[in-house]
């Protein structure tokens, strides 16, 4: 964070307003724990977390009211890039704490009622997170995102993403067998929305519904491994240190309030609703999984 002492008066009220990296619109590392290691009750990295602080944090999500002096980005270019890093960000925290909840369950024994809601809540965030992270317009789509995606790697794939692995076959619509009762038939419909959001997005930003690893497929397919996690973290500003549980919320805490002020400042009050009512479903939830 920059030292608002040494800023002049304009760019210190707008990075009050704006209160997530160095900049309106700029991005923050994530520090995720180690892949083969749940979050486990640990001190955070001291200079690292110091400024999140979770209670302030979920009181900032009560938003100012529009137009009050909301930072705005300089460029869409800005602004999309910047939804495309964090709203994935703020994917890869949600899908952190639902492998835990999974890993929760006892094997051969139902999901208890307060799990799958769980489930269901940050399912939906991350429904919301597809929207958000694929608001950008087709054009800027192909111009500015999929491009570097592809000079990463040409075979870029969600499917890299060392969080979802634990959730694949959950977030792929196969029935559990712990998915019982009304909660899990919840659970069972927040994820049919959840894959046709993602098949939505996917056809609105790649009309012809190429994935960059389908189009590769013949010469360069690369199935998920160690190595195309640590690609996947790293193109999203990923580091993996053993943090514990209390920083992954506090990390979803400081980005769903970043998110919430961009939508305040660029978005339609509905569409800003729509992507910031399950997500506050999942703050307000979020004691639990400090617990
Ligand atoms: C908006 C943010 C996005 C997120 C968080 C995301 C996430 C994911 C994840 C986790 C998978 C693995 C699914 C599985 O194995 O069942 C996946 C696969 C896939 N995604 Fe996305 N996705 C996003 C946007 C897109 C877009 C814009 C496209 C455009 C074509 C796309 C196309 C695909 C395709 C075709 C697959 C199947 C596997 C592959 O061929 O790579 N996704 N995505």
């Amino acid at each position: 964070m920059s030292d608002l002492r040494t800023l002049d008066p304009e760019t210190r009220e707008e990075q009050r307003a704006w209160d997530y990296g160095d900049f309106p619109y700029g991005l923050e590392p994530l520090i995720m724990p180690p892949l083969d290691q749940p979050a486990v009750l640990a001190p955070p990295p001291p200079d690292l977390l110091t400024a999140y602080d979770v209670e302030r944090t979920r009181a900032a999500l009560e938003l100012p009211p529009r137009a009050t002096g909301l930072a705005l980005p300089d460029s869409t270019d800005a602004l999309y890039w910047f939804r495309w890093i964090t709203g994935h960000q703020v994917t890869m925290l949600l899908w952190n704490l639902m492998g835990a909840l999974v890993a929760s369950i006892a094997e051969g024994e139902d999901a208890d009622d307060r799990t799958l809601t769980d489930l269901e809540s940050c399912t939906n965030g991350y429904t919301a997170m597809l929207q958000y992270s694929g608001s950008c317009s087709p054009e800027i789509y192909q111009a500015l995102i999929r491009p570097r995606m592809y000079l990463q790697h040409r075979g870029f794939s969600g499917l890299w993403a060392a969080d979802f692995a634990p959730l694949r076959r959950l977030l792929r619509g196969q029935a559990m067998p712990w998915m019982t009762g009304p909660a899990g038939a919840r659970l069972v419909a927040a994820v049919a929305t959840n894959r046709a959001a993602h098949e939505a997005v996917a056809a609105r930003l790649v009309p012809a519904g190429k994935s960059l690893l389908q189009q590769s497929v013949a010469g360069t397919a690369v199935r998920p491994t160690p190595r195309t996690a640590a690609i996947f973290d790293n193109f999203f500003m990923t580091i993996r240190a053993p943090v514990g549980r209390d920083a992954v919320v506090a990390q979803l805490l400081h980005r769903v309030r970043a998110v919430a002020l961009d939508l305040a400042a660029n978005g339609s009050p509905s569409t800003a609703d729509e992507i910031l009512a399950p997500l506050r479903r999942v703050v307000a939830d979020l004691p639990r999984f400090t617990r």
